[in-house]
């Protein structure tokens, strides 16, 4: 079997000119959503994120402003720039690039953001509401994931997804997503014990380790869903996912590419909560 390929381009481009007919009829009430983007440091691929980010609100005719800190910066100065974005009333979303320099506490950071303007969903009211079912704002990544699976009509309701990978920004969310779409989730981690009895059981896999080409083919069931949420340069410094594309493309029946993926999406689903943000900050949604 040679599995379908689920174009993150194609479905980020639809799914962005439906929110630009938001972020449009916003404009038309003299609201522009605006995006503020906070990178600290100098991190190559950190940079290219946060540009691209910028750049897709630029696209959908968003405000954004790109701030740029050095890696020295100190935990107030910091924290002093977050106040003043929450207090800027032409900025709806903030988004503080992570990793952070080792010396800046990305808890206090994120904590500090106006959870109204926390587009990324990451401050805790914010994770609180994602349990309960009633964020305005999940985390772009597994949110684009759940409107790929959506868009490609793949059904979620009574199957097994297994998540291989715990982190904050993916997997916990990404499980909290599934399951009230009444999907039975597994959580693996890279350490799982015999880790491929679980892969291989799952309809729905999404891989969201960070070890590239960390799931191959043998570890996946036949006609299963494969989302690949990994961003790797591997030996030769080219894109890879955490899954290796080419045995796996050969068993599963839908697999995500990288890039080309889940990618587009997360930046797609930046756009969204961004305009959902300055619809709910200026009184026009709740
Ligand atoms: N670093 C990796 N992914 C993300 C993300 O979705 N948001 C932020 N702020 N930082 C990240």
């Amino acid at each position: 079997m040679t599995a379908q390929i689920i174009d993150g381009k194609t479905i980020a481009q639809q799914v962005r000119a439906e929110w630009k007919v938001r972020a449009d009829a916003l404009k038309a009430r003299g609201v522009t959503p605006g995006l503020a983007a906070v990178i600290v440091g100098n991190d190559p691929a950190s940079k290219v994120y946060v540009a691209n980010k910028v750049k897709a609100c630029a696209e959908l005719g968003m405000y954004s402003k790109h701030i740029e800190l050095g890696s020295d910066i100190s935990e107030a100065e910091l924290l002093a720039e977050i106040a003043a974005l929450n207090s800027d009333p032409k900025i709806h979303g903030i988004l503080v690039q992570l990793p952070l320099p080792k010396h800046l506490d990305a808890h206090k950071v994120i904590e500090a953001i106006n959870p109204d303007k926390d587009v990324d969903g990451f401050h805790e009211k914010n994770v609180g509401a994602l349990v309960t079912g009633e964020t305005p704002f999940p985390s772009c990544t597994p949110y684009g994931v759940m409107v790929l699976l959506e868009k490609t009509g793949i059904a979620i309701e009574g199957k097994h997804a297994v998540i291989v990978g715990r982190s904050n920004i993916v997997g916990k969310p990404m499980a909290l997503l599934l399951l009230h779409k009444n999907a039975t989730v597994t959580i693996c981690t890279s350490k799982t014990v015999d880790l491929a009895k679980h892969t291989r059981d799952a309809d729905i896999l999404v891989a969201a380790v960070g070890k590239a080409n960390f799931i191959t083919g043998k570890m996946v069931k036949p006609g299963a869903v494969v989302i690949d949420v990994g961003i790797n340069r591997n030996a030769e410094g080219k894109l890879v996912g955490d899954v290796d594309f080419a045995s796996v493309k050969e068993v599963a029946g839908y697999i995500t590419p990288v890039p080309g993926g889940v990618g587009p999406m997360t930046i797609t689903m930046l756009m969204a909560n961004t305009v959902r943000a300055a619809e709910r900050l200026s009184g026009f949604s709740k």
